[in-house]
């Protein structure tokens, strides 16, 4: 028999699910700052911590937001949802946002160029907001997005640019 010292170490357990693998350059905690702007509106900058996160029997990402005033800190925007990245390259995202909006995202991901690119195809509960893109790309370990929206009075345009680092 060998002794217990001896045998050879148990398989690690995968740290991510096969599913999430592509997408685990997300995984963490997030915190940076933006800059919000619209035609319709006066541009403003905000503070941002995101929290990606997982676990390893599951083929899904949790993801959490919330801002707050740049100046002040006071709160502002939050959201949370799931992101469930397919085989194939595409990624299904649902976000409900702190204003009551719902909004279900369809995408892709490149999981060399860690780059992920969501399109809603349905905005839910929202009085003005017809579409919502985002863009995130992960590069030289920061992380940074483009949120563009499409209102009833004015055309896909940005609205939030961010930048972040890992914490
Ligand atoms: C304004 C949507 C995220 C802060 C607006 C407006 C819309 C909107 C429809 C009004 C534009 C108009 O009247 O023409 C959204 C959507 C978001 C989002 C769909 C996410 C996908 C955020 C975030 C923040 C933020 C993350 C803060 C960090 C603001 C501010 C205004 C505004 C300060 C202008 C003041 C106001 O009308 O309340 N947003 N927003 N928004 N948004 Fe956002």
């Amino acid at each position: 028999m060998e002794a217990a010292g001896a045998a050879s170490p148990p398989t690690e357990p995968p740290v991510t699910h096969p599913a999430v693998a592509p997408l685990a350059f997300l995984l963490g905690k997030w915190r940076g700052e933006g800059e919000g702007s619209f035609p319709t509106i006066s541009s403003f900058r905000y503070g941002e911590e995101l929290l990606f996160s997982h676990h390893p029997s599951k083929p899904v990402i949790s993801y959490t937001q919330k801002t707050w005033k740049a100046a002040s800190g006071e709160p502002m925007h939050a959201e949370s949802g799931y992101w469930r990245p397919r085989p194939d390259g595409s990624v299904d995202v649902v976000i409900a946002q702190s204003t009551g909006l719902a909004e279900v995202q369809k995408g892709s991901y490149d999981a060399e160029k860690k780059t992920v690119t969501l399109q809603s195809e349905l905005v839910g509960n929202a009085s003005k907001v017809k579409q919502i893109t985002r863009t995130f790309q992960m590069a030289d370990g920061e992380l940074s997005y483009v949120v563009q929206m499409a209102t009833i009075t004015t055309s896909l345009q940005p609205h939030l640019r961010a930048l972040l680092k890992r914490i």
